[in-house]
């Protein structure tokens, strides 16, 4: 079985995905960190050097050779991932997907301290990264929505997934 952590940068997905494998007894696997892996530089560092579509081509392809794994997964994606290709196709059909839901406020108070550490979150002053926040949330949604299990990102539970994967069965 392969967990599919979505959600806007800020919203969690590497924590709780950390949590979620560690009680389901799944490994744990980190889209970002597997992107570094295989190209030798930070998912910043390629954004910068390569820019936004070949980082998507990049992406897509390293979330598209987790098949045909021997172990049981979670995989926290990128805040991204869900929006470019068809990946969120290929997400729910591959496994199943979880968006970790988070209101703008609640990432505008986690994301004030990464600012440049994030390559999507760059902003001068608070009123911009409000606007940038809200109008990117909204941009994402449609492809969020598609997940097949949401969460509240501010208190979220593994045992509603595990709830909703003993239904599954
Ligand atoms: C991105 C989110 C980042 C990373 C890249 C682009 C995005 O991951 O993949 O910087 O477009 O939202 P996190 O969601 O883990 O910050």
């Amino acid at each position: 079985m392969e967990l599919f952590i979505i959600g806007f940068t800020g919203s969690g997905k590497s924590t709780f995905g950390r949590l979620l494998a560690k009680k389901l007894g799944y490994k744990f696997l980190d889209l970002d960190k597997l992107i570094k892996e295989r190209e030798g530089q930070t998912v910043q560092e390629l954004y910068k050097n390569r820019g936004n579509e070949a980082f998507r081509a990049v992406e897509s392809d390293v979330l598209k050779s987790l098949t045909g794994l021997d172990d049981d997964v979670v995989v926290a994606t990128g805040g991204g991932a869900p929006c470019y290709h068809d990946n969120m196709l290929w997400m729910n059909q591959q496994g199943v997907t979880i968006y970790l839901q988070a209101s703008a406020p609640l990432l505008v108070g986690r994301l004030r301290q990464f600012q440049n550490k994030r390559p999507i979150v760059q902003f001068d002053s608070d009123e911009e990264l409000k606007n940038s926040i809200s109008n990117r949330l909204e941009e994402r949604r449609p492809y969020y929505e598609k997940a097949q299990l949401f969460l509240d990102a501010a208190r979220p539970d593994p045992d509603e997934v595990k709830k909703f994967l003993s239904g599954l069965v």
